[in-house]
This record gives structure tokens, C-alpha cells and sequence, in this order.
């Protein structure tokens, strides 16, 4: 055992009798570079987000290089004025955690690198996060009663899943989409009617003006009884009538599409989470991830959630999108599990690690 390692090992025993643990956690895993201070898990000190998106807006999406060099631009301001926020220094700090996977993996070795060299430095422990456990664990800041078991809809802009969480570090897959992720529908559709880049929000606010019975789109995997769905028989369906459109020369209500389309989304995400629900006999349904922003989903899903009899929760609109309080709270539940990352903690693209 190095230096390093006996010093966490000590600092791990030592935080099972401490009262309040504090933690820093850094989350680089896509266009925001974020910091926050977390308190017990639960209690958010500090969260700053620096998003990137006006910087990638003029390429219609994320430009992977771009958001590392800027990750490493603004990681060290982002991180001081988390500290600054909390009113705190370094030497406050119990242990840092970093989102390690899954993301644009130049992007996330920027923050696990920081993080890395920070532990080291400070004789921290280091805990390396799932990004999607993260989501996840938004809900935690946002409920203060909410604890596992109960089953998760996590839709972001990468990944899709229904999760049965066991416990705070138990998830057990139920299924996921088997192509688009539910907010890259969303952006992908958003950029084929021309709307700024992150299409989600956009499309949502387009929705608003439209009818969404005017278009009645296929709705992947629907019917079927596996908890897996797809949108890319939607997403292809709301191009060829755009495209044939065009070809005629024909005005089509574009407000009318985005509503259409929005609904059909809602609709696969909200039968197949209360199928998940009822399968796992959950008490409760969490949402989770930047799609978790969108109130059409919200409110499809709580009145599902009501007509099966069974609570709902999502985060708060400053945690659905990515930030670092939840990778602080994830953080938290390794740590008290005694689970911490050795320098070796490594950033991969996927959260099979294996692959
Ligand atoms: O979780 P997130 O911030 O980043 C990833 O981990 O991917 O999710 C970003 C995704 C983007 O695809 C964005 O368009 C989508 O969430 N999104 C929305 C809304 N707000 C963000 N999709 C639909 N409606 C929204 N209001
Ligand atoms: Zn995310």
C-alpha cells in the first residue's frame, strides 16, 4: 500500500464516527462544467453549472474537443467558487467525487484528472461516479424522504433506462431504448425543424403551439411486453413527412409536428415506466435526467403514477439537467458504503465497463 492509499484507508475509517461529511464532486461528462459542495448527502452547500451551450450552438450539437479544452479552461474558476459559495475551503473537504463514466470521454478524463490530482494533493478519498446513478441520485436533493426501493425512468440526452433501484448503489436494469436516447430524439428532431441547439427545450416550447392529436406517429415497442422501447421509427417517421413536405411544396404545421411528436415520446416513456412500476410492484416512480425538464412528460407521468396509486417524484428544474450536487450525493452513498477509486480510477464512454 502507497502513501496515498494508507492515508485514504485512515480517512475512510475516521469518516464512519465524523458528523457531518463534506463533500466536493466535479461533473465534466458532457457540455457543462460543473462543481458543488455537498453536506450528508443530501444538503446542497454549493452548485455552480458553467454550460457551454452558446459555445457549441453555432455546430448544431457538442463538438467533443470544444468541451474538453473548455472543461479544462473553466474547471479550477468553477471549483473555487463552489468553495467560495459554500464557504469553505479545501481543507474543509471529507473526499472528492467525479463523475467517471458513461460521457464524451474526453470531456469526463478532464474532471476525473482534476479530481485525481486533487485527491492526491489533499490525501483525499476519491470516488469515481456513474453519471446515470447521478441522475438519479437528483432526486435524493429533492426529496428528503425518498430512499430506495423504487424504480426509475432516467431520460437523458445519452441514455434511456428503466431502473429498479434496490439501494442507493444497487440499480438492476429493466430495460432501455434500443437506439436513440429520449432527449437525442428530441434534439434530433428539434434540428430537422430547425430549432437551436439543445433541441429539447426548444421543441418543447414549439409543442406548446400545436395540436398533438394532428399526427399520429408509430410508437416503438409500445404494445410489446418487454420494458425495452426505440424511437427511431418515430424519428423517421416525423422526417418523411417533413421531408415529403418540402418536396410537394406543401405548408406543414410545424408546431402541429412538435406537439405530435412530443406526445408519441411521452406517451412509449410513460406506459413503459408504469409497466416497469407494476411489474416490480414499486411503490414509488422517479424520473430522472435533462428530459425530466420537459412538463409534458411530468404530468403524464403523475397522473400515471395517481391512477396506479403510487407516488412520483422528480428533481427539481436546476437538477434535471447535468450538475454536480447529484454526483455529490451518488458520491456520498459510495463513500458510506467505504467505497473509494484508487489513482488508477479511469474515465470510459460507456457504463458497461467491461466493453
Ligand atoms: O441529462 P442531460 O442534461 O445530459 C445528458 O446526460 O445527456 O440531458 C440533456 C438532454 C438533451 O438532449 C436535451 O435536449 C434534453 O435533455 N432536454 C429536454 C428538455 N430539457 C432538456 N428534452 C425535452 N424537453 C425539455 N424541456
Ligand atoms: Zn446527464
Amino acid at each position: 500500500m502507497n502513501a496515498y492509499d494508507s492515508m485514504v484507508a485512515q480517512k475512510l475509517n475516521a469518516l464512519k464516527s465524523k458528523r457531518d461529511v463534506i463533500v466536493l464532486a466535479i461533473e465534466t461528462s458532457c457540455d457543462e462544467t460543473a462543481a458543488a459542495v455537498v453536506k450528508n448527502g443530501r444538503q446542497v452547500l454549493s452548485s455552480i453549472v458553467y454550460s457551454q451551450i452558446p459555445i457549441h450552438q453555432k455546430y448544431g450539437g457538442v463538438v467533443p474537443e470544444i468541451a474538453s479544452r473548455n472543461h479544462v479552461q473553466k474547471l479550477t474558476p468553477t471549483v473555487e467558487q463552489a468553495l467560495a459559495d459554500a464557504g469553505l475551503t479545501f481543507s474543509d473537504i471529507d473526499a472528492v467525487a467525479v463523475t467517471a463514466y458513461p460521457g464524451l470521454v474526453g470531456a469526463l478524463l478532464t474532471g476525473v484528472s482534476y479530481a485525481k490530482g486533487l485527491a492526491y494533493s489533499l490525501s483525499l478519498p476519491l470516488i469515481g461516479v456513474d453519471h446515470i446513478m447521478g441522475h438519479v441520485a437528483a432526486n435524493y436533493l429533492s426529496h428528503e424522504e425518498l430512499a430506495p426501493p423504487f424504480t426509475a425512468l432516467v431520460a437523458s440526452g445519452g441514455h434511456s433506462h428503466i431502473f429498479a433501484v434496490n439501494d442507493y448503489l444497487d440499480f438492476e436494469l429493466l430495460g432501455s431504448t434500443r437506439d436513440d436516447a429520449a432527449g437525442e430524439a428530441f434534439d434530433k428532431i428539434a434540428r430537422v425543424l430547425g430549432l437551436a441547439y439543445p433541441g429539447g427545450p426548444e421543441l418543447e416550447k414549439l409543442a406548446a403551439k400545436g395540436d398533438p392529436g394532428a399526427f399520429v406517429f408509430p410508437m416503438g415497442f409500445n404494445s410489446g411486453k418487454g420494458l425495452d422501447f426505440s424511437f427511431s421509427g418515430l424519428k423517421t417517421a416525423v422526417i418523411n413527412i417533413l421531408h415529403t413536405a418540402k418536396q410537394r411544396g406543401e405548408l406543414i404545421n410545424e408546431a402541429d409536428i412538435a406537439a405530435s411528436f412530443q406526445a408519441a415520446v411521452v406517451s412509449v416513456l410513460t406506459q413503459k415506466a408504469i409497466m416497469a412500476v407494476k411489474q416490480q410492484n414499486s411503490r414509488v416512480l422517479a424520473l430522472a435526467g435533462g428530459v425530466s425538464a420537459n412538463k409534458t412528460l411530468v404530468s403524464s407521468l403523475e397522473n400515471a403514477a395517481r391512477e396506479a396509486g403510487i407516488s412520483f417524484v422528480c428533481p427539481e428544474w436546476k437538477y434535471c439537467g447535468d450538475n454536480a450536487a447529484m454526483i455529490g450525493c451518488a458520491g456520498y452513498y459510495s463513500l458510506l458504503a467505504g467505497q473509494a477509486d484508487g489513482l488508477d480510477l479511469n474515465a470510459t464512454a460507456r457504463r458497461d465497463r467491461s466493453r
